[in-house]
């Protein structure tokens, strides 16, 4: 029998509905955390995540992986899906047409399963599959709501955040601690690691930027 973690994901996996598939070597379903909790929803494969058949297994992920961290979020306890399922060749960007096609025809019924308390978009392309007028360079870090009222949080792409250098790293930084603070609104309980101050936690985050190698080591 189907387990409920497998939803969709043999139809994705098997799906040759459009040109994508062709050159993918494997698509990606996404990873489902719990129900009723927080959903990530980036782009598109990159290079990494069409080998492996994940979502965000790259730097971009480890980036992803270490913000989780530091607002005590375990990435095992938050869903990440793409708009995208398969790699568009070279990486480049999914074309409206590609995003509307692939994001239609499964993630309004990944949503409906995994029923997020909120959802985060990464970055441009994720953020127009629900707000078309929107942008990122002046809609990241506001919480938006869909028209059925689900609230919706973007964020820049961690890939964008690798190519900007320390002080976008800061930024993040502090957006994801924005994230954290409603989080806690939403009393969404993200587990034992969570750190309950949010101003000491930003203080030490800050002084942990210029000393730690592992945030560091991203940047060019
Ligand atoms: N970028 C994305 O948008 N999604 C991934 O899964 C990896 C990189």
């Amino acid at each position: 029998m189907e387990s409920s973690s497998d939803f969709l994901v043999l139809d994705i996996q098997s799906c040759s509905r459009c040109e994508l598939s062709k050159s993918r070597t494997h698509s990606v379903p996404g990873d489902y955390g719990p129900k009723n909790g927080i959903c990530f929803v980036g782009e598109a494969p990159g290079h990494d995540e069409d080998i492996q058949g994940r979502p965000f297994v790259g730097r971009s992920g480890k980036l992803l992986n270490q913000m989780l961290e530091k607002i005590g979020l375990h990435r095992d306890l938050v869903s990440v899906l793409n708009i995208v399922k398969c790699r568009p060749p070279g990486n480049r960007t999914p074309t409206d047409t590609e995003m509307k096609f692939c994001g239609d025809l499964w993630l309004p019924a990944q949503l409906n399963y995994l029923k997020p308390k909120i959802i985060i978009p990464l970055g441009s392309v994720a953020l127009r599959y629900f707000f078309p007028k929107a942008r990122i360079s002046r809609d990241k870090g506001k919480l938006l709501f869909t028209t059925d009222g689900k609230p919706v949080f973007p964020l820049f792409h961690p890939a964008y955040i690798l190519r900007n250098g320390k002080k976008a790293l800061e930024e993040y930084l502090k957006d994801f601690i924005v994230l954290k603070e409603i989080l806690n609104k939403l009393n969404y309980l993200p587990g034992p690691e969570v750190i309950s101050d949010s101003n000491d936690f930003q203080k030490s985050d800050e002084e942990d930027l210029n000393t730690q190698t592992s945030l560091n080591d991203f940047l060019p």
